[in-house]
């Protein structure tokens, strides 16, 4: 079983380039399970129902949220009919919308999990007693289990893959928008990268106009913070490959394509 994950889309810039690069990467990895992050799809800021159905019809079988989740107050409409939208996890109970889906390929399940981080994010429920709750009841289904951990402090996302070593297939990290180069297999098996990165504009500031950013730090005064239109971008993803009887990672790469990073087939 292959996964291929596409790091934080960010506005049309990464909205393009999930249309123009999934299907080129899905030939070349030949991945079973294309998930995409799209918290950040819509200018910046959470998901419509339009943008969630492309990327299904560019390729994923699933879209994982964040912190952005609720910003755009369309998704309140749809999020309980998108079957394959996946929000963090651990947000109060009373929340619309799931924090875990199954994605069927042909006889096997693949369980998709998202959980949202605690330290310099705003308040949730604890992420590690959620996953410990939810692997419990994914494991009786399947040995196959991605977790999207969007979390601001790179300690407590090394904190969730060590902690979950052994019992999923895959821990990645999302939300810090920086592609990190940890990707690696850790003991007991499970597949585990800091942060994959985010697909968008490439000459802002985490996706943001720079020159808005480059102000706020100079003025420290408040500054409207835009998602460029146009420009160069670059995409960011991983690529996992997981043992089919066991359900543990066998290998992890990281994936970035960009003008200094140019794509080859
Ligand atoms: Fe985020």
């Amino acid at each position: 079983m292959n996964i291929l994950f596409v790091g934080d889309v960010v506005g049309s810039q990464g909205r393009d380039m999930i249309t123009e690069y999934v299907p080129k990467l899905k030939e070349k990895y030949r991945p079973h399970i294309t998930i995409i992050n799209g918290e950040n799809a819509a200018g910046g800021k959470g998901i419509t129902e339009k943008i969630y159905r492309g990327f299904l019809e560019a390729g994923a079988q699933a879209v994982t949220l964040g912190n952005h989740t609720w910003d755009n107050r369309e998704i309140f409409e749809f999020i309980d009919r998108a079957k394959y939208m996946v929000r963090p996890a651990n947000f109060p109970s009373n929340n619309p919308g799931k924090g875990m889906v199954f994605l069927k390929f042909n006889t096997e399940e693949v369980a998709v999990i998202s959980l949202q981080g605690r330290t310099f994010m705003n308040t949730s429920d604890c992420p590690f007693q959620k996953a410990d709750e939810l692997i419990k009841e994914a494991r009786e289904r399947t040995p196959f289990i991605f977790v999207d951990f969007h979390a601001e402090a790179t300690s407590e996302k090394q904190a969730m893959g060590w902690y979950l070593d052994g019992k999923v297939s895959a821990v990645v990290g999302t939300h810090t928008h920086v592609q990190t180069a940890d990707n690696r297999i850790l003991p007991g098996g499970t597949a585990f990268m800091s942060d994959v990165g985010m697909t968008g504009p490439y000459d802002g500031i985490l996706g943001v106009e720079k020159e808005a950013v480059i102000k706020r730090f100079l003025t420290g005064l408040p500054v409207r913070f835009e998602v460029p239109k146009e420009g160069r971008t670059q995409l960011s993803a991983a690529f996992i490959e997981l043992s089919p009887k066991t359900g543990l990672a066998k290998k992890i790469d990281r994936i970035l394509i960009n003008d200094d990073h140019p794509f080859y087939t």
